[in-house]
């Protein structure tokens, strides 16, 4: 841990950082929907330096908090296929029922706003294991040499949540991740993102990569694959990453627009239950100044409550 720094002098939140490029531990703050506008900015803030943020000893948080604290940082929107837990916006990471996401992700970037944070509670951790990691995917690429920051800004990538899980899950699916798929794919979404955005709050180049990337546009299957692994080889680099080990009461929030995170699977068959909300994003703008564009379906479909993630699909329909 590195030394201690107050940031806002109304408050005592103190804010740490874990790791040198990405990750920083906040304390003194006790997360719910009534935190004072300069805490929530100083929140904000070492959300969008250090990329990921963590606090201990959120015990009191329930469904409610959670959303109430969330709304807090933007507009909660429901997961775009998947029912929540609490019939609102809690998305449920729970080991027991296929929710393991141990491939490197964005969330949700198959629809084009994909959300902006993403805030994770964890209620029962594992004995060991059940890690996560995250990745600074603006890092990723300022550390890419010249060239190959020229050709990133030139690309664009389909995403989608219907890729091939048989050829990134190489472990036989089991029953309760079938029906995971079924219903994660209950819809088929397809969305053209640039693969470098501007983002809207900092103004830093970040990569949009991870597992729902299917192909680069205009290249052939072959040469899409090599590119695609080239890029998100510097995004997995170890220098670009933070490891958190969670402990019950621990909450993270990630910007989602500058971020890439998974979940480790080695926990085995111990309980691990998580509680996700997430804000709405904005369309994503590449260096070109050129959008992303929602390929299918024609209009993202109504969730069982509230708006959906990348409802905000305003000019971004393909056109026919
Ligand atoms: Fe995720």
């Amino acid at each position: 841990m590195t030394s201690t720094t107050p940031v806002a002098e109304k408050t005592a939140l103190t804010v740490e950082k874990v790791g040198g490029r990405i990750g920083a531990v906040i304390s003194g703050v006790r997360l719910d929907g009534d935190l004072d506008k300069a805490t929530v900015a100083a929140v904000r803030d070492a959300i969008l330096a250090h990329k990921v943020v963590f606090f201990r000893d959120q015990h009191h948080l329930d469904a409610a908090s959670h959303e109430a604290f969330g709304r807090l940082l933007g507009e909660p929107v429901a997961h775009p296929t998947v029912p929540s837990v609490d019939g609102r916006y809690a998305l449920g990471i729970d080991n027991e029922h296929g929710g393991r996401a141990n491939q490197w992700h964005t969330d949700v970037t198959f629809v084009p706003a994909y959300p902006a944070f993403s805030i994770l509670r964890a209620e029962v951790v594992p004995p060991y294991g059940g890690n996560t990691l995250w990745s600074n995917t603006a890092a990723a690429y300022a550390g890419l040499p010249e060239p190959l920051r020229v050709l990133a800004d030139s690309l664009r990538g389909v995403h989608t949540n219907d890729y091939d899980y048989a050829a990134v899950r190489p472990d036989a699916p089991t029953t309760a991740l079938e029906q995971h798929r079924k219903v994660f794919t209950s819809t088929t979404f397809k969305t053209e993102h640039p693969v470098v955005r501007v983002h809207p709050e900092t103004g830093e180049r970040t990569l949009i990569l991870g597992n729902f990337l299917q192909k680069l546009s205009g290249l052939n299957g072959r040469d899409s694959r090599a590119l695609i692994d080239l890029f998100q080889s510097h995004v997995e680099r170890p220098e670009n990453t933070v490891r958190w080990q969670w402990r019950a009461g621990d909450v993270a929030i990630w910007d989602n627009r500058a971020t890439q995170h998974y979940g480790v699977d080695d926990s085995d068959d111990h309980e691990r239950t998580l509680r996700r909300v997430t804000v709405d994003g904005d369309v994503p703008v590449g260096v070109d100044g050129r959008r992303s564009v929602l390929l299918a379906p024609e209009s993202v479909p109504e969730p069982g409550y509230g708006i959906a993630s990348g409802a905000s699909t305003d000019g971004v329909l393909a056109e026919a």
